[in-house]
């Protein structure tokens, strides 16, 4: 992948890259242009062709065509790679065999294939289109997001699809049927059945799966009905809607968060297309954790700015606070928009497009809402302090900027009446459990400056191991060998959000496929030289006491001998580059 990457970069100039996005002019050595990531009237956004970067003396917005890429389309370093490999006319091998490759895009096909049976099962459907438009949406809009039907009967998506040559084994992989246990000639039925179907995509409009709701509301079956996960779906990666609002949240430099599919669409459909959705489950606890690497974090690559706009019940207040939680803690600044009297979005612009407008436009910062809503309780003081200490302040806490915060402590105090410095108090105790550990810099919540190189990278390996099955070291699942059993049972026991984060940062750092053999071995190479340094280290201090004794003597042949075993190690490194 590396050569990849270095073949892209020489064949493709960092000046025509940036240039196909924005106006860009000659200023000596380097060009100049206003800079496309935030609003400025006077350029400070440099190109410099002769070290391949960019950087933003405005935003502090810098990097290469990669970084430039991912940032302007809204896309993770895969996406960019695709779209700079294409324009390069590089072609990218993968590292797991052109097999899986194909697979891939005929997953990819597939459910372009299901989208497009939906699409006509709802323009034959006059009791669909009804429902539809009996909840405001309109034909355009249903063309523009897609929308389907999936028929009323177990079987019809199937046999769609099997007419065009479609595996059951590839359907099911897809999440498009399910296999039932009971014993029949035929077990396999369609997932989606009698539901007003939504095709949700990854950033690059790619169809990964559907959300399918009910039509006539029932109280034994669920509102809504998501494909399973899958190899291309990760709920928690996905956010309903990115692939139409990407460009119109970079344009207008902030993005609205919404809740459901409904509010998503009606959202569009009037005018507001820098909306997402989270579609109720794609916020879980798991990405408070991980939040670097969700559906939030795709924004921060379009925009700083975001307003959450939930159900204004007190599900969506808790799920709104727990959203700005989260996109705080990756740096954004967070506003929320509330409805009073419990309507939804979709609901509002349906009967009063006006109106959510205006609730847009009265946004407040999260504190402020947060401590807004306590007030709403009408709290005895000693209380009400409680709730500050547990509700507002922790969002306080998650800032960055110690101006940024005493600045909310103030807001907080003066909206509440609780003292500054009590408040400060408060929230020193916070930032002292927490320590300063954003995302970004750590690994399982320990700051990746704290740990050795040898931890780093056994933990990298267990990573590639848990997001890939095995290994694959010249086909051998050697990982027992590598961490050593009792490291292995280690890594094993940790809880599956650890194992998951692992593979995660390994996906960022080298794309879904992992890193490529030689950089696995290099990576096994460096774990060994690191247990060696560190075990010859330890005799070397034993041996400080030993000197002269024939104790010492010996210690000092193991140290010798190790010290020529890293000698070979880091010979075998370097004849490798
Ligand atoms: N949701 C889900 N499964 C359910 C219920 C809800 O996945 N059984 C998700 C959907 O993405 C839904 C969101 O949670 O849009 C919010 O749920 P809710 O407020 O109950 O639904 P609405 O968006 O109001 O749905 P509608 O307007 O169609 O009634
Ligand atoms: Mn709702």
């Amino acid at each position: 992948m590396k050569d990849h990457v270095e073949e892209i970069k020489h064949k493709l100039s960092v000046v025509d890259v940036v240039g196909g996005y924005v106006k860009l002019e000659r200023a000596g050595k380097n060009m100049r242009a206003r800079c496309p990531f935030h609003n400025e009237k006077t350029p400070s956004f440099y190109v410099s062709p002769e070290r391949g970067s960019f950087v933003c003396f405005g935003c502090g917005a810098k990097g290469d065509m990669f970084t430039f890429v991912e940032r302007i389309e809204g896309v993770d370093f895969f996406g960019a790679l695709k779209t700079l490999a294409e324009r390069a006319g590089v072609e990218l091998t993968p590292t797991r065999g052109d097999k899986d490759k194909n697979e891939r895009s005929r997953e990819f096909e597939i459910l372009e294939d299901a989208t497009i049976f939906f699409e006509n099962e709802l323009k034959k459907n006059e009791l669909a289109q009804a429902y539809v438009a009996s909840r405001g949406i309109a034909p355009s809009t249903v063309q523009i997001m897609r929308m389907g039907y999936a028929p009323a009967e177990w079987r019809s998506l199937r046999t769609y699809l099997k007419a065009r040559g479609w595996s059951d084994g590839e359907m099911e992989k897809t999440g498009l049927i399910k296999r039932t246990d009971k014993q029949t000639s035929d077990p396999f039925y369609d997932v989606f059945r009698d539901r007003v179907v939504f095709p949700i995509a990854d950033a690059s409009g790619r169809v990964v799966a559907f959300s399918g709701r009910i039509v006539v509301d029932d109280p034994k079956a669920p509102k809504y009905l998501n494909s399973p996960e899958t190899d291309l779906y990760r709920k928690s990666r996905i956010l309903y809607g990115l692939d139409k609002a990407k460009q119109r949240i970079r344009e207008m430099d902030y993005a609205i968060l919404v809740e459901g599919q409904m509010d998503l669409v009606m959202s569009h459909q009037a005018g507001l297309r820098n909306t997402v959705a989270s579609s109720g489950t794609a916020l879980s606890d798991e990405e408070i954790r991980d939040g670097e690497y969700t559906g939030l974090g795709l924004i921060t690559r379009l925009t700083k700015n975001i307003i959450i706009a939930f159900d204004s019940d007190a599900a969506g207040t808790k799920a709104a606070l727990r959203a700005a939680k989260i996109a705080m803690s990756l740096g954004m600044d967070v506003k929320v928009a509330f409805a009073r009297g419990g309507k939804d979005p979709a609901e509002i612009i349906q009967t009063e497009p006006k109106a959510w407008a205006q609730i847009l436009k009265e946004a407040q910062p999260v504190v402020e809402f947060a401590t807004e809503r306590l007030l709403e309780k009408k709290l005895a003081h000693k209380d009400l302090h409680r709730g500050i200490r547990d509700e507002v302040l922790p969002l306080v806490a998650t800032n960055e900027s110690a101006l940024d915060r005493s600045r909310m402590l103030n807001v907080v105090s003066t909206m509440t009446g609780v003292k500054v410095s009590d408040l400060e108090q408060d929230i020193m105790n916070i930032t002292e459990d927490r320590g300063h550990v954003t995302p970004s810099n750590r690994i399982i919540g320990m700051p990746v400056e704290n740990m050795s190189r040898e931890e780093r990278l056994e933990r990298m390996l267990f990573g590639i191991l848990y997001g890939q099955n095995k290994l694959n070291m010249n086909g051998e699942n050697d990982i027992q060998e590598v961490l050593g059993a009792g490291r292995l049972l280690h890594y094993n026991s940790l809880p599956d959000i650890d194992k998951s984060m692992l593979a995660t940062h390994v996906e960022t750092l080298y794309g879904e496929d992992g890193p490529q053999l030689k950089d696995k071995i290099d990576m096994v190479l460096n774990l060994t030289l690191e247990r060696t340094k560190r075990k010859r280290d330890e005799i070397g201090r034993e041996m400080r006491t030993a000197i002269g004794s024939p104790r010492g003597d010996a210690l000092l042949k193991e140290f010798e001998s190790l010290s020529k075993e890293m000698s070979d190690i880091t010979n075998k490194l370097s004849s490798r580059q």
